[in-house]
């Protein structure tokens, strides 16, 4: 395959030219995200066309929680009822340059990035993804893929468990 997702290096990844067609995450990843990993905020992974060297999308990853009260009903029956606040991952912000959209690269980027998640769970332990999304349009994209949507918050999440029911 002539596609390949690796962590963001910062002296090696041109990001000058990224463009997803949404302002906010193209100068996220053009002007923060450098940043951003330095500091440790949160780890950026490229999905990189091995062809021409170029970035066809990236994803970011942080560890997160969630207050317990916005896990819906249905969920908090098999959470743990003494804990305030359930850890999570956050999904931060997942892009496609716009010359690679609507080829299956978001879904591939997506699963990577759920894979790694549900991979790490295993050692840090994480209750679910979590996704925080721009618009509606990002929601509807995640809507597709089974998050559900935590209450009074406009995030969404995908449980562990059912991460796991993908990859096993
Ligand atoms: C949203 C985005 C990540 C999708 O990536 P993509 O490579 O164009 O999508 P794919 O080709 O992998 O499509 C996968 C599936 O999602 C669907 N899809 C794509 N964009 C969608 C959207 N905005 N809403 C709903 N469904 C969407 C496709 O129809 C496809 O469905 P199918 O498998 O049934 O055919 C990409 O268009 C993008 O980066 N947009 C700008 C940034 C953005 O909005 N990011 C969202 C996260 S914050």
């Amino acid at each position: 395959m002539s596609y390949i997702t690796v962590l963001l290096d910062l002296a090696k990844h041109d990001r000058s030219t990224f463009l997803c067609g949404k302002s906010l995450l193209d100068s996220y990843f053009q002007k923060q995200a450098g940043q951003d990993v330095k500091r440790n905020l949160a780890a950026c992974f490229v999905l990189i066309d091995k062809n021409t060297d170029k970035i066809a999308g990236y994803y970011t990853l942080s560890s997160n929680s969630i207050p317990q009260y916005q896990i819906p009903e249905s969920f908090k029956k098999k959470g743990p009822p003494s804990y305030l606040s359930i850890p999570t991952i956050l999904l931060g912000r997942l892009a496609i340059g716009i010359n690679y959209q609507g080829k299956g690269f978001g879904k591939l980027l997506l699963v990577d990035a759920l894979k790694r998640c549900f991979d790490t769970s295993a050692s840090i332990g994480a209750y679910a993804v979590v996704v925080d999304p721009l618009d509606n349009e990002a929601e509807q994209f995640y809507d597709k893929y089974g998050f559900i949507k935590l209450p009074d918050s406009g995030k969404l999440f995908l449980p562990i468990t059912t991460i796991k029911a993908l990859f096993n």
